[in-house]
């Protein structure tokens, strides 16, 4: 798959650092030179501008903070330019008054879009785009474990979208971090994915591991 990173932070270097070795990624962003940085440190197949890693992609890593998502597609060249493609919203849009250092757990609240999430108001400046939520409920320390395993399990991976084919695309891209992708629904079930890792980043604000989870585990089925 060729994959296009918008971005070249935390979360772009986790990722695409994994899938680099199976896949085609090409890291873009507004500064080129430190693109090229980490096009160089994974061995990327190529790096540049933003246009160029939306041009580049057949799926598209939104990898900025999340209130730069709609300037960073704008500047990726808007709607046209991904119609058609898989996006991975990556992001969590997270109200933390004061800072993320005032330690005040009670306040990582993800914010809301008209009711909705960020997957679906990002579904609205892009309605050609094939939108898939995920990745966005575990820090990037664990995105670079190899593989993510917790006490020998796998760690289960939730996604949501509304285009199977673009989720197929997506799941692949979690098994081949070694995870299980677990499918939770449509796109509107983002806000729950949201929420979720709200609860994540207050545990891990509070002093947690940075690679404290929320896994999805059952017992082992055995047959009789
Ligand atoms: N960090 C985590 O552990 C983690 C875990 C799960 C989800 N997430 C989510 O993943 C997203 C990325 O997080 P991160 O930690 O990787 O962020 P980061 O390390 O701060 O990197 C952000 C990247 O976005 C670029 N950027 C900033 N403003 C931009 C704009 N207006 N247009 C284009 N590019 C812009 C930055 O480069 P320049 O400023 O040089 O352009 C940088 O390359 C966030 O939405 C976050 O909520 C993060």
């Amino acid at each position: 798959m060729k994959i296009g990173f918008i971005g070249y932070g935390n979360m772009a270097r986790a990722l695409s650092k994994r899938w680099a070795s199976t896949h085609e990624v090409f890291i873009g962003g507004r500064d080129t030179e430190r693109a090229a940085e980490l096009a160089k440190e994974i061995h990327a197949a190529g790096s540049g501008s933003i246009p160029d890693a939306v041009q580049f992609g057949d799926a598209i890593v939104l990898a900025t903070p999340a209130n730069a998502v709609e300037e960073a597609i704008q500047s990726g060249g808007g709607t046209n330019a991904f119609s058609g493609k898989v996006v991975i919203d990556i992001n969590n849009p997270v109200s933390v008054p004061g800072g993320p250092h005032d330690n005040v757990g009670e306040y990582y609240l993800p914010i809301s879009f008209d009711e909705g999430s960020l997957a679906e108001h990002i579904a609205t400046l892009i309605p050609e785009a094939k939108i898939v939520k995920a990745f966005n409920m575990c820090q990037a320390s664990v995105w670079e474990m190899d593989p993510p395993e917790f006490d020998g399990r796998k760690l289960v991976t939730l996604y949501c979208g509304d285009d199977s084919s673009a989720k197929s695309k997506v799941a692949e891209l979690i098994d081949c971090l070694g995870c299980e992708a677990v499918d939770v629904g449509e796109l509107k079930y983002a806000r729950l994915l949201e929420a979720s890792a709200c609860i994540v980043i207050k545990f891990l604000f509070s002093g947690r591991d940075m690679r404290t989870v929320l896994n999805l585990i059952q017992p082992e089925v055995k047959p009789i």
